[in-house]
This record gives structure tokens, sequence and C-alpha cells, in this order.
């Protein structure tokens, strides 16, 4: 079923875990997620962003693939806008049906985030929807940033932030970055400013840039108060090393089989990401026990 990316996060943080938000960009990575979020008794958030929408999951087809498979999943599934930034862009997500929409405002001046952030409440909420908002800035791990504490977030301008803006879920910068780290560079997590903002806040907090994160920085992040982490690089490897696999193994494979690899190698990352996060095993459902989905 497709429900608020609220009500999920609330129930991750009631509980202690956190759910994996993935950017997925075909129906092979939509449903590779939602049948593994199914197996594995977990919630899951379908999200893309901006430029993946542009570029090749264009909403008028990629929404109703979403609603599709979500709707009849037994388990909750929440559809969210990654990194919205222009007005245009949230309206339109909320307009389609996605259930939580995110402002990223966090390259601007406090003031201008606060504002944008508001205004973005203001549309979704009356809506159902639910905002995601980010303060500090998680940058980019090829550019080295999330190494220093200058782009982590404050807590004092934290609870302001939420005080003013009545964002439903608030991504932080506590050391992680987007995209693929140097070779052998795992990140180092500042868990007390996690712990600091967790105590502060008591709200649902965000991880970004999940991927190359190493499992130990993950378990420890859920256990000091992350409820959504979100992947994309690492969930876009696992599809193209189903390729390459089966490329050396099969030279000759067509392009039906890459992309049954491809869907098969995600789905197996993502079952094995929901038990590090600790998702796995949180939904019960009579029909599915019973060996029936229907
Ligand atoms: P990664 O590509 O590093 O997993 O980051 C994903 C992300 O944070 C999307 O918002």
């Amino acid at each position: 079923m497709l429900v608020s990316m609220k009500s999920l996060l609330d129930h991750a943080d009631e509980n202690t875990y956190a759910v994996m938000a993935m950017n997925s960009i075909n129906i092979e990575m939509v449903r590779a997620g939602i049948e593994a979020a199914t197996e594995e008794r977990s919630p899951i958030i379908i999200q893309m962003g901006p430029g993946q929408i542009a570029k090749h999951a264009h909403l008028d087809a990629i929404v109703p693939v979403v609603r599709a498979l979500a709707e009849k999943a037994p388990v909750p599934i929440a559809l969210n806008l990654d990194h919205g930034a222009r007005l245009e862009d949230e309206v339109r997500a909320i307009q389609e049906g996605f259930t939580n929409v995110m402002i990223d405002a966090s390259s601007l001046p406090f003031e201008e985030n606060v504002q944008r952030t508001r205004t973005v409440v203001t549309l979704a909420h009356p809506k159902g929807v639910s905002v995601e908002a980010e303060l500090g800035h998680v940058g980019q791990a090829a550019a080295g940033d999330g190494r220093t504490d200058d782009m982590y977030t404050d807590v004092a301008q934290a609870c302001e932030f939420v005080e003013r803006t009545g964002c439903d879920a608030l991504a932080v910068a506590i050391g992680t970055a987007h995209g693929t780290y140097p070779k052998g560079y795992v990140p180092k997590l500042d868990f007390n400013r996690l712990a600091e903002l967790k105590r502060a806040l008591q709200m649902p907090l965000v991880l970004h840039g999940g991927s190359g994160s190493g499992e130990e920085n993950l378990k420890a992040a859920v256990a000091g108060g992350i409820n959504k982490i979100n992947v994309c690089t690492d969930a876009f490897q696992a599809a193209k090393e189903g390729m390459l696999a089966l490329l050396s193994e099969n030279p000759a494979a067509d392009f039906l089989a890459l992309q049954m690899a491809a869907e098969a190698s995600i789905k197996a990352f993502v079952k094995k990401y929901l038990h590090i996060i600790g998702s796995n095993d949180r939904y019960t459902y009579a029909a599915f026990d019973s060996g029936s989905k229907e």
C-alpha cells in the first residue's frame, strides 16, 4: 500500500530502526525494491530526484508503475521527491500523488532555507503529503565533502528551523557525502552530533549518502536515531554488477536477460540492506503468511 512517508518514519522513530529510501529510475528498480521489502516484511521508500526525473524517470510513466506495484504490496511504501529545489517540481510531485516531498534549500542561507521549506510545508500538508528538509549540507564525496565539520548541522539552528518550518523529517549533515568515496575511504561520522540532534529534536532524522558508508557506521547511525537512509550509488552499482556478471558468463546475453539480471541483483542488495538498518520483520500480514499475496 502507498502511505505517507511521515507514517513510516514515525513508526521507525518509535521503534529505533531506519527505512531505506532507494533512488529508483525504472520499473526494474521499483519492482526490486518493493519485492525485497515484501519478502522481508519491511517498509521501503521509492524516490527519485529532479535530475533523474528529467533524464529518465519521467513522472507520467514512473508514477503509475510505483502506484500499481505499491498498491498491491502488503507492506507500506512511500513515494518521495528527493532533493526537490524548484517550487514547480514540488507542486508537480504533490499533484502526481507523491506521499512526501523533500525541499533541499540547504546550500542557501538559513533564513532562505526556512522560508522555502515553510512554503513547501504550507502547500504539502493540506494535501496529506509530508515534507523532508535539510539543514547543514550533505555534499559530494568526490569533492571531499563531509570530512570536516564546517557543513555539519548545528543543533540550536536545527531546533529553530524545525519549529519555524513544521517539516516532518530533517536530513542532517554528520559526515556522509553523496556518491562514491575514494577507494578504501570510509566516512567518519560525528555520532556525538547525531546524539545531540536527536535529543534536541526528537523527530525522524535522515541520512543522505548511504552508499559506501560501511555497515558499522550504518548500524550506529540507526542506533543513534537515523530513521531514513538514502541510497542511490550502491543500488545503481548493484544493477551494473548484475549485468556485468551475466555478460562475463554469457557475452551473448540479450537485453531482456540483462534487465532481469540487474533486477535480481538490486533485489538481493536491498534485502541485505534492510537487515543492516533493521527494518526487516516490522510488518506482518496474514495473506503472505498463508502463502498467498492476493
Ligand atoms: P548515495 O548516492 O551516496 O547513496 O546518496 C544518495 C542520496 O543521498 C540521495 O539523496
